[in-house]
């Protein structure tokens, strides 16, 4: 796929049946923070092997903090070559404090994009910029009311992941 390609919202549709995964969050590398686009990564499980990489969108929920529009990865992160597979959410909203350690549930409402081998920090830059203000005006759609509820979030658990890249 080209970097300028649109994002594509017709790949999946998840708004009837949520992908849903939740964990600690643990320290990542540190470098979303530098360049503007923290992130909440999960702790690493064994199940994320089986799960498709890409871009993602939907809601986050902290139970201290609350509920959060959400950008999302899975993945190596190619631009910086991780050796492992890693669930990484950056919540639209300014926090003023960390969350380490808290339990992260994350409600999958969509698909964005494929992960990308930027050759800039720029370029991802950009394309996480353009991520997060489709997924600002997405989320806004009366279609995700229920979830962003964030309801019955043990129940949902059993979903798999329908992206089939
Ligand atoms: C919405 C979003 C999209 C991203 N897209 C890409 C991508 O296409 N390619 C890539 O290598 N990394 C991508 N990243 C991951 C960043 O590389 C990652 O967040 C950054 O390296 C920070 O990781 P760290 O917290 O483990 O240090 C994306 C991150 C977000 C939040």
């Amino acid at each position: 796929m080209n970097k300028n390609d649109e994002i594509d919202n017709n790949k999946l549709n998840l708004i009837e049946k949520p992908f849903i995964l939740q964990g600690k969050v643990i320290h990542g590398f540190g470098r979303g923070k530098k360049i503007g686009f923290p992130t909440a990564n999960l702790e690493y499980s064994e199940d994320f092997q089986k799960l498709s990489t890409g871009v993602f969108f939907g809601f986050a929920k902290l139970n201290k903090f609350g509920i959060f529009k959400m950008v999302m990865t899975i993945g190596c992160n190619p631009s910086f070559e991780n050796k492992i597979k890693t669930v990484e959410a950056h919540l639209l909203h300014e926090f003023n404090q960390d969350f380490y350690n808290e339990h992260l549930s994350l409600i999958i409402c969509g698909y964005i994009r494929p992960l990308i081998k930027f050759s800039s920090i720029d370029e991802l830059l950009q394309a996480i910029q353009k991520d997060r203000d489709f997924a600002e005006k997405e989320l806004e759609d009366s279609k995700y009311n229920e979830l962003r509820k964030c309801e019955n979030l043990d129940n949902q658990n059993s979903n798999q992941n329908q992206n089939s890249n």
